[in-house]
């Protein structure tokens, strides 16, 4: 007991780690692979430097063209994990601009709707934002570059100070004015579920960080009818989190269709203040240049410091009548839309829009097939999620 009693404050007080062995007897860390016990990980773990992003440019990067669907005739539910090299972590492009300016207004209009931090994450926001100042002038040496109280934006002239108290403003806003995605942060309490605690969410479309805030993994996702969750998603995603460890940081991808060309939020699903939030009340066979495609990159890792589980969200969207255009894709998001079961075409919507969209994708790729395009070396020049 005096053991545990005495491991805890010497942590609180970060005393040098091969102290707080010696103390506890526990000579060597392990390098661990099995869930940490109290939520917290050790703290040998340094997010490397990064290298910068190659020819990175704020005027000429363009985002990544994820088309992460798949042809049918089976749609199967997974996670849908894939490993990054810790570089990888946060990606930028020339849509810089427009994100920053979409999210100044929306933390000015909606505030702690969108933003907020609960007292018991406020130690993992404030490590987010450290690992983000340490991570993107590595990065992305021509946008941000470190000073000695934290860092600036070259570009917008903004320049944060992270030492000084209080913080002008809640450590998870300004961690979202860096970057172009979403960002939350799960926090393991002692009954050892994962909490939403902490979140930027100002650009997700379809959900509100109000309606989830406080809530379970599981109940984040029961809350929204994630089709196929209990059978096919709940528990390998509980393990994740148990297993999740520092050194090894995960993708994955999704795609939806909205009808309505607004990135922060589909005003098509309800008014985003409104009680009713729900495709029933989406209008039904628009013309096809509404039909608007959105696909998010969402990244998780664990923070060293707190054990906190960071989840980034970054959505990437466009017009499907531009998307479309690209070699193979009207036939296989054609495919993929009609590989849908009951429950995912409700989650998505497709009563609303699929007859007006199947029917431009098929004209689509029937136009070039007879342009000679070769069904038959697809594989070759793309792979999933491209
Ligand atoms: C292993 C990690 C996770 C997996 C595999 C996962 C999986 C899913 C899936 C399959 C969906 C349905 C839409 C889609 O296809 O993406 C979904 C929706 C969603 N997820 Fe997750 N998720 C994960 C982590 C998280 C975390 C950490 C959060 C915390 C904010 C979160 C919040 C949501 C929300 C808000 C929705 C929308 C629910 C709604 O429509 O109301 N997810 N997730």
């Amino acid at each position: 007991m005096m053991l545990v009693i005495t491991a805890g404050i010497l942590y609180y007080f970060r005393l040098p780690s091969t102290l707080l062995q010696r103390i506890t007897g526990n000579a060597k860390t392990k390098r661990v692979n099995v869930p940490y016990p109290t939520g917290k990980a050790p703290e040998t773990f340094k997010t490397p430097v990064p290298t910068p992003h190659p020819d990175w440019s704020i005027e000429t990067t363009k985002p990544l063209p994820y088309r992460a669907f798949r042809y049918g005739p089976k749609y199967n539910v997974t996670m849908g994990l894939r490993s990054i090299r810790p570089e990888e972590w946060i990606e930028l492009d020339n849509q810089y601009p427009k994100y920053h300016a979409e999210k100044k207004a929306r933390i000015a209009d909606r505030g702690r709707k969108c933003v907020d931090t609960h007292p018991d994450a406020y130690p993992a926001a404030m490590e987010l934002l450290q690992e983000l100042v340490d991570y993107l002038p590595g990065r992305y040496p021509t946008l941000f570059k470190r000073t000695a109280v934290g860092i600036d934006n070259i570009w917008s002239g903004e320049s944060f100070n992270i030492v000084e108290t209080p913080l002008a403003e809640d450590p998870m806003a300004i961690c979202a004015r860096l970057v172009q995605d979403d960002l939350a942060l799960m926090i393991e309490r002692p009954d050892g579920q994962y909490y939403l605690l902490a979140g930027a969410v100002l650009l997700a479309g379809f959900w509100r960080l109000s309606d989830k805030y406080g809530m379970t993994l599981s109940d984040i996702h029961y809350s929204g009818d994630v089709p196929h969750y209990k059978e096919k998603l709940e528990t390998g995603m509980l393990k994740f989190f148990k297993r999740l460890r520092c050194d090894t940081f995960f993708t994955r991808n999704n795609y939806f269709i909205q009808v309505d060309d607004a990135l922060a939020w589909s005003w098509s699903i309800g008014d985003e203040d409104g009680d009713t939030v729900s495709w029933s009340t989406a209008q039904r066979d628009k013309p096809i240049d509404n039909h608007w495609f959105r696909s998010e990159r969402q990244s998780l890792r664990r923070l060293p410091k707190t054990g906190a589980v960071c989840f980034t969200i970054r959505t990437y969207f466009m017009p499907v009548t531009e998307m479309a255009q690209e070699d193979y894709v009207p036939g296989r998001l054609a495919s993929a839309v009609r590989s849908w079961d009951g429950p995912v075409s409700v989650y998505k919507g497709k009563e609303k829009y699929g007859t007006v969209l199947l029917d431009y994708l098929d004209k689509e790729h029937e136009k070039q097939v007879e342009n000679g395009l070769k069904l038959e070396e697809e594989d070759e020049v793309r792979k999933y999620p491209w």
